[in-house]
């Protein structure tokens, strides 16, 4: 024992060493059993030792085994995807994601979107019952709009004349007076913040069809009332077509368009409190 002890004390590197290899050991079995979680380990063991955000996510699994074994693809094109999962990827976290309208690239934008929130809203309740029984993990909820697609004209110029459509008021939860205001959504559509916006329903090419007009507006109502840090992202498909162009650029304004590839324009629209409050909305 003395021997050990008079060892250590003219040795001190042979303390340094135990311990050293003590800590080795710990990392090594603890790398071995995967119970730590401690960022400062990957650098020392070279591997990460937990891997629970690496698993899919059974969304992610039923995506897969659908896509690979559909004929039926998503309508947006390659590159305008990438536009939406380039977002996503650079947020690199779970996003709030609003999705208008249930189609074959649901299950698609929800598995973008791992461990995060993402709803859709869609105006057929036949369609979301279909598309449920596929889906059952796909989270949606039926919305009645209150416009149809030959009135779009009509309320593009005559909105200013209702108080509760302008900026400075403009609102959503319960505003009966404002058509284009998506009044009676789902609680919980009002009360999350969004990090972005799909628009690409409801349908709007065909006359008596709801369009997108409400929905180009209640996005834009919803992203300008962002309370969090950072930019609301909105994605609007088929903005070939007059009306979303129209809407697009009353609404979600030129100034805040980022990008556009194919049909789909993508705006980042900074909440209102950061923008100058004027009688319109661009
Ligand atoms: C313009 S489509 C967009 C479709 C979506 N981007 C996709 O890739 O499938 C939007 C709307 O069309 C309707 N819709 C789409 N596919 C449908 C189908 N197979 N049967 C019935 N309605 C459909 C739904 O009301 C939906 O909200």
């Amino acid at each position: 024992m003395m021997k050990y002890r008079s060892s250590i004390r003219e040795k001190p590197w042979f303390l340094g060493l135990v311990i050293v290899g003590l800590i080795g050991s710990a990392l090594f079995i603890a790398s071995l059993i995967g119970i730590s979680d401690n960022p400062f380990l990957c650098p020392l063991t070279g591997v990460k030792t937990r891997v629970d955000s690496y698993l899919p996510t059974s969304i992610q699994l039923q995506a897969v085994l659908h896509y690979a074994t559909s004929h039926i693809v998503p309508q947006q094109s390659i590159g305008e995807i990438r536009i939406t999962f380039n977002v996503l990827k650079s947020l690199a976290r779970p996003c709030n994601f609003l999705v208008f309208g249930l189609g074959h690239d649901s299950l698609m934008w929800a598995s973008f979107n791992p461990g995060g929130t993402t709803l859709f809203l869609e105006e057929d309740p036949k369609w979301v019952q279909t598309v449920l029984k596929n889906a059952p993990e796909l989270r949606a909820h039926t919305v009645h709009y209150r416009t149809q697609l030959k009135e779009a004209d009509a309320l593009l110029s005559s909105y200013r004349s209702e108080p509760s459509c302008l900026p400075s008021k403009a609102y959503l939860r319960g505003n009966d007076r404002c058509k284009l205001a998506l009044q009676n959504l789902p609680d919980e559509v009002y009360d999350k913040e969004w990090d972005l916006i799909m628009i690409d329903a409801p349908r709007g090419y065909f006359a008596e069809a709801p369009g997108r007009m409400a929905a180009i507006f209640s996005a834009t109502v919803m992203a300008r009332n962002r309370k969090g840090s950072g930019v609301t992202h909105v994605f609007l498909h088929d903005v070939d077509r007059k009306v979303e162009k129209m809407f697009a650029e009353e609404f979600l304004c030129r100034k805040f368009l980022v990008k556009g590839v194919g049909r789909l324009w993508h705006f980042e629209i900074p909440p209102a409190t950061n923008v100058s409050q004027g009688a319109r909305f661009c």
